[in-house]
């Protein structure tokens, strides 16, 4: 009886009158004839399939492919069609996109013809893309990381400092804890659909750990000090300032100022705690302590933390009387800015005799051009002079080299202004015949991507040629301007 159920599920058979076939697997019932049912293929890869059953004295195998051609897989009309197994079967290597379909195969035997069928579907072979680093949190607990966005069966992970885990289905791990120890550079196998060999992929880890972000900032009339909190779930309940030479301190609240001193940031929500002082005396320099009331949520329930505290040293603004309106009386030169890689920065400095810690890391500084020999030092001095180029670029680790004046002489500033300017005006015709014969060569200088300094561009050097749009909105402050 189940036998002969059997046979009648079989819609496949095309003639019944084949008792002598021997399945009485409830699998073929189920999917047909056709093995596999459906099949994952790779763009490129080889797909495979046949029919479940061997008919006795089999004769023909025939394909018929998705697209209606149909062959005895003894001719086939391609050589990407081959027979693969004694049955009746197929492999097509380089599987296409247009291979995506239903592959029929029909074997006839002696009295019996038998059809089964094999779904294909084509994935597109998508070359690994590169994946952005995961950021976590240092310390929180169960957190689960996506490792990839592929629909793949299963994955292999290896954490650094840790042994493999085979997950199964979506590539993904929970954490009990986050800790530094997971930093680095997680290797990952997936076992992707359509795929033999497993893909490979590398995800970098890193975990941020909870800290505050401290600093100030010199501001025209008002100095800034800032204490934000960084990589955490806590929230500010409230914002401390204190200058650590006085006994009373100051109540910072978003939206909340005396006159003198305001809130400083984006609001407590955004975790930032800062202090604004209206012009500040020689008093409001030197070390400040801020303190931060921050809460979280501990068990369902939001607890009171330990305060967050940091020390900000804040230095006065730097100012070098020789220079003041400087910008003013010598409009014609060129400045340059101090770069702000600490080593470069303070190389800079040091040869201006300059103390590198007086000055904030942050601040602008400028060096007007007759520190350098420009010819030489600038990378795109001729694009520059001749209007072609309105960013001054220096060559690679240049160094100011000119400092005359400071040792043996006590020039003013007009001095140095009108000596400038003569040079400018001697050399102008002179400078402009160069550039038009040099530029037809390209200028290189060494590491080009590292060689670049912002400017700030007071004003064009030759004034009756083109004048360029100053690029640099950004006020020079005078008195952060070096070395005249
Ligand atoms: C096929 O049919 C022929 C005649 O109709 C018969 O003689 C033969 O036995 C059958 N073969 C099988 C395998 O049933
Ligand atoms: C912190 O603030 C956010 C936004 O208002 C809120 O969703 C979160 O629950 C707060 N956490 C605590 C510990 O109060
Ligand atoms: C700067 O220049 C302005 C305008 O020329 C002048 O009033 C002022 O006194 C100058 N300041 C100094 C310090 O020379
Ligand atoms: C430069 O001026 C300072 C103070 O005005 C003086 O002490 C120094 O001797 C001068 N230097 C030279 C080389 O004249
Ligand atoms: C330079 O250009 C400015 C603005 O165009 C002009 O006011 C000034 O007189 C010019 N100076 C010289 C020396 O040509």
């Amino acid at each position: 009886m189940f036998f002969k159920r059997t046979v009648l599920n079989v819609a496949y058979l095309t003639c019944v009158t084949a008792v002598s076939l021997k399945f009485n697997d409830p699998l073929i019932a189920q999917e047909g004839l056709g093995w596999p049912h459906s099949l994952q293929v790779a763009a490129g890869h080889e797909a495979l399939m046949k029919l479940a059953v061997t008919l006795d004295n089999q004769g023909s195998c025939v394909i018929t492919t998705p697209g209606g051609v149909i062959f005895d897989i003894e001719s086939p009309p391609s050589d990407r069609f081959s027979r693969w197994d004694d049955t009746c079967s197929l492999k097509v290597k380089q599987v296409r996109e247009d291979d995506t379909g239903r592959w029929r195969l029909t074997a006839t035997g002696d009295n019996t013809t038998v059809m089964g069928w094999t779904e294909v579907h084509v994935i597109e072979d998508i070359p690994p893309t590169v994946a952005p680093p995961i950021i976590l949190q240092d310390g929180k607990s169960t957190v689960k990381i996506d490792l990839s966005t592929e629909d793949n069966s299963y994955c292999l992970v290896a954490k650094p400092f840790s042994d493999s885990a085979l997950v199964p289905g979506h590539c993904s791990v929970t954490l009990d804890r986050t800790t530094r120890a997971v930093q680095g550079t997680w290797d990952v196998l997936l076992g992707v659909p359509g795929k033999i060999a497993e893909v490979p992929m590398r995800r970098e880890v890193v975990v941020e750990a909870e800290r505050l972000d401290v600093g100030y900032i010199h501001d025209n009339n008002k100095l800034h000090l800032y204490c934000n909190i960084l990589h955490s779930e806590k929230n500010i309940t409230f914002c401390r300032f204190q200058r650590t030479s006085k006994l009373f301190g100051y109540h910072v609240v978003d939206g909340l100022s005396d006159g003198k001193r305001s809130y400083y940031g984006k609001g407590f929500l955004r975790k930032e705690c800062g202090i604004t002082i209206q012009n500040p005396i020689a008093d409001d320099y030197g070390s400040w302590r801020c303190t931060l009331g921050v809460n979280m949520w501990e068990d369902k329930v939001v607890k009171e933390q330990p305060p967050m505290q940091a020390l900000i040293s804040v230095a006065p603004k730097f100012r070098v009387p020789k220079c003041t309106n400087t910008s003013i009386k010598t409009p014609e030169k060129l400045f340059i800015c101090v770069p702000r890689n600490i080593q470069m920065r303070r190389k800079w400095l040091e040869l201006s005799r300059r103390n590198c810690d007086e000055i904030m890391p942050s601040s602008n500084i400028f060096f007007c051009e007759d520190h350098f020999n420009l010819q030489q030092d600038m990378a795109n001095y001729c694009e520059y002079k001749m209007g072609f180029s309105q960013r001054i670029i220096m060559v690679d680790k240049v160094l100011p080299s000119k400092f005359s004046c400071q040792s043996d002489c006590n020039k003013t500033i007009s001095d140095a202004g009108t000596s400038c300017k003569a040079f400018v005006k001697r050399k102008r015709k002179r400078l402009i015949h160069e550039c038009e014969n040099t530029l037809q060569q390209p200028i290189i200088t060494k590491n080009w991507p590292s060689a670049i300094i912002e400017p700030t561009l007071l004003k064009y050097l030759p004034n009756d040629t083109v004048e360029p749009i100053i690029n640099n909105n950004q006020a020079v402050d005078e008195q952060y301007i070096l070395g005249l």
